[in-house]
């Protein structure tokens, strides 16, 4: 087995490959079989924003929210308790030796921000922010959405110690700027990208439905180009990689094109959390036909600033193919 160590938020992991928030991560026993499995880290499923709210005040609606979403979010949250949530931190780290990364789902920049401390107080070694402000206000200008995102960090930074990553999704303006902006932030990693819930539609039953809920293994094309691009900045910021990584072969892409770790999710669903083992040997495999010893030797290989050709990133229309594809 070749050396996977790798650093990530000033800590050092034993493999790149992340198991990602879910429900995959929501008992010490899951947890404990990533370990065993391989995983450099996990992070935990995502307590909901909602969840916290009602922690510190008693439940009520979000303004512009839904009736049957309250009553699912009600129903949630009872079964979900904050206090559970912090307990399962303490187990964590009691009963593994892996960093333990929690989760908080958030789509407002206040109220519950300041309970970050006590994930921080649990023991947790870093936390990760995973914010989508959906904009849906045709009176609000991309500049005013995305400040949102600032004023969230520099409410949490005001909170916490322990390393701050947001997991994002691709949809700016300016990609590149905003990952600028988090950095002079204080923010320490991105995890690009979250894969959100989408509808689509059922024509026979004339309803809308989650489109699918697993990522497909092409889905990867989304997201290659902006860590290509992201890694090759000037900049000390983690790029977690996130979405199709169905094979370890899948994580040695992200990794070429300058990912610092790559999680895992869709695959531990279809192949069990243990599937981690096999991937760490498809990444040993493949450094070892490359004569590579250690991950650092090919990390962003391939990104915007190694890459020969750097401009295939840039390159957005298929000009050669429309005149030659059949
Ligand atoms: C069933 C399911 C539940 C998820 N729950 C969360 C969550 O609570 N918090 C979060 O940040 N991401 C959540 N995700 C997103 C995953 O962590 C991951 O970013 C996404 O699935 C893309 O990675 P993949 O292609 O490896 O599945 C969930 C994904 C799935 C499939």
């Amino acid at each position: 087995m070749e050396n996977l160590t790798t650093e990530y938020l000033g800590l050092t992991l034993k493999s790149p490959l992340i198991v990602s928030s879910s429900r995959l991560t929501s008992t010490t026993g899951q947890l404990k079989e990533a370990e065993e499995s391989g995983a450099g880290a996990v992070v935990l499923k995502s307590l909901f924003e909602e969840q916290i709210n009602h922690h510190i005040h008693s439940f009520q609606s979000a303004p512009g929210s839904y009736p049957e979403a309250d009553d699912y979010l009600s129903n949630y949250i009872h079964d979900n308790s904050v206090e559970a949530y912090l307990e399962l931190i303490r187990s964590a780290k009691r009963n593994l030796s892996i960093p333990v990364i929690p989760s908080i789902n958030c789509y407002t920049a206040k109220g519950w921000t300041g309970f970050a401390k006590n994930i921080e107080d649990a023991g947790a070694d870093a936390i990760e922010i995973n914010v989508f402000f959906l904009p849906v206000d045709r009176k609000k200008s991309a500049a005013e959405s995305e400040k949102l995102y600032f004023d969230l960090i520099e409410n949490l930074k005001r909170t916490v110690k322990i390393p701050i990553v947001l997991k994002i999704g691709y949809r700016f303006s300016n990609i590149l700027y905003m990952i600028d902006q988090f950095y002079i932030r204080g923010i320490r990693g991105v995890v690009m990208f979250n894969r959100f819930y989408e509808p689509d539609i059922d024509i026979n039953r004339m309803e809308v439905i989650p489109a699918s809920i697993l990522s497909q293994d092409n889905e990867r094309r989304y997201v290659l180009r902006w860590i290509g691009m992201a890694s090759a900045q000037d900049i000390k910021i983690d790029i977690s990689a996130s979405t199709g990584v169905h094979s370890g072969q899948d994580a040695v892409k992200y990794l070429l094109a300058g990912a610092t770790t790559v999680q895992v999710c869709s695959v531990l669903y279809n192949k069990g959390i243990s599937y981690i083992k096999t991937m760490n040997g498809q990444i040993s495999d493949w450094m070892s036909s490359k004569g590579f010893k250690n991950i650092h030797d090919f990390r962003g290989k391939l990104n915007y600033l190694n890459y020969e050709k750097p401009t295939v990133f840039e390159r957005t229309q298929f000009m050669k193919y429309f005149s030659s594809f059949e």
